[in-house]
């Protein structure tokens, strides 16, 4: 390995709680890594004034004006590839990559879902937990796989549930373990790297 910093981009959808705390976890914290770029598919995620406010690029690649997936994803990777992007976190990215995307990219792709994997893959995992009376709940972090949220864990964080949580509550009480998380699966996933 070079030991030059490794070139990550962070893809997100929505409101860039992760994305924000992963960008300032590399920028502050000793981090062997440079986050070289953002990417949303949602023209008006509100997460693009956060990647602002952190000064980082964020490129938006709508996936509305893609005819099908395939050439949306042919974009992202494409776009990914030209900033010479190393490892790829997905941050609340709310979309489906095809398995040749996934495939590229092996060992090289995160994704954090807010669920004790394999309990409850996709979405509304919050309801779900609370539905199926669970005592515990979570969040993940895995290496992707073309399933949908499957796919090595590097790490998982538990919460308890408690008697009067809402879908709301339980999900404030798991973002709080995700910003936690994520960033020590990336450091844990760096140091894969480093020694592979
Ligand atoms: C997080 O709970 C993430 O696990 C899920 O969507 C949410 C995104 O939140 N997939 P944010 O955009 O990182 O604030």
């Amino acid at each position: 390995m070079s030991g030059s910093p490794v070139k990550i981009a962070i893809l997100f959808s929505g409101r860039g709680s992760n994305m924000r705390t992963l960008a300032r976890h590399i920028a502050r914290d000793n981090v062997p890594a440079e986050l070289v770029l953002t990417v949303t598919n949602r023209p008006n995620a509100a997460g693009i004034a956060v990647a602002e406010a952190e000064g980082i690029a964020c490129t938006i690649i709508d996936h509305e004006a893609f005819d099908s997936r395939e050439a949306f994803d042919a974009e992202l990777d494409a776009t990914l590839r030209a900033t010479g992007v190393e490892l790829i976190c997905c941050a609340g990215f709310m979309r489906l990559l095809t398995a040749d995307f996934v495939n590229g990219w092996p060992d090289r792709l995160l994704n954090i879902h807010p669920s004790l994997l394999p309990k409850y893959k996709g979405l509304h995992t919050h309801k779900r937990a609370l539905e199926a009376g669970d005592a515990e709940h979570g969040c993940t972090i895995h290496y992707m796989r073309p399933q949908m949220d499957d796919g090595p864990i590097i790490l998982q964080k538990k919460v308890p549930v408690l008697a009067d949580d809402t879908p709301e509550t339980l999900a404030a009480r798991v973002i709080e373990q995700e910003h936690i998380a994520y960033a020590q699966a990336l450091d844990i996933a760096l140091t894969k790297m480093a020694g592979a």
